[in-house]
């Protein structure tokens, strides 16, 4: 229930909103109408500042995202190594565009400016683990393991 994880994470966080968030955010994977509502009860504070201060970070989505997320940076460095190719193969696979989700919440497709490990691009980030030098046949394999279900292993950690 949502006002139950929202009651407990207001205790742990000695009620600070964004570590509240980010729980909501953890169990549901997106921040829901109602949660938003039930945080700024809450918390005392207005549903417009839940929004606002929510919205202005990318890491909450208003949206239910896919099982797994996979994001393809599209900044300069990793563009002008291919990063469009690993985007173009990604979208016709799954059959969404950058910023869609699956029908059957398996996948969403997210592009990003820059991840800052420009030197190992085309970077791809799946599931929270980075993947560089992606060719388009490391993409696909990448999405095969994926949708296998099997571990994937991150090819160098730029963070
Ligand atoms: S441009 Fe892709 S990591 Fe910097």
């Amino acid at each position: 229930m949502v006002s139950t994880i929202i009651e407990d994470a207001a205790v742990r966080h000695h009620g600070l909103l964004i570590p509240v968030l980010q729980e909501i955010q953890e169990h549901y994977g997106y921040l829901s109408e109602e949660a938003v509502k039930e945080v700024a009860n809450k918390l005392g504070m207005k549903i417009s500042d839940v929004y606002g201060v929510a919205s202005f970070y990318t890491a909450f989505s208003f949206t239910p995202k896919g099982k797994h997320i996979i994001t393809v940076c599209n900044g300069t460095a990793c563009h002008v190594r291919g990063a469009s190719r690993a985007v173009d193969i990604l979208s016709e696979e799954l059959g969404i565009k950058p910023g869609g989700t699956t029908p059957d919440m398996q996948f969403t497709l997210e592009t990003v400016a820059c991840l800052g490990c420009c030197a190992i691009g085309p970077v791809v980030v799946a599931d929270g683990k980075y993947h560089g030098n992606m060719t388009p046949a490391k993409v696909e394999k990448l999405l095969l393991n994926l949708r296998k279900g099997e571990s994937i292993e991150k090819d160098k950690i730029c963070v």
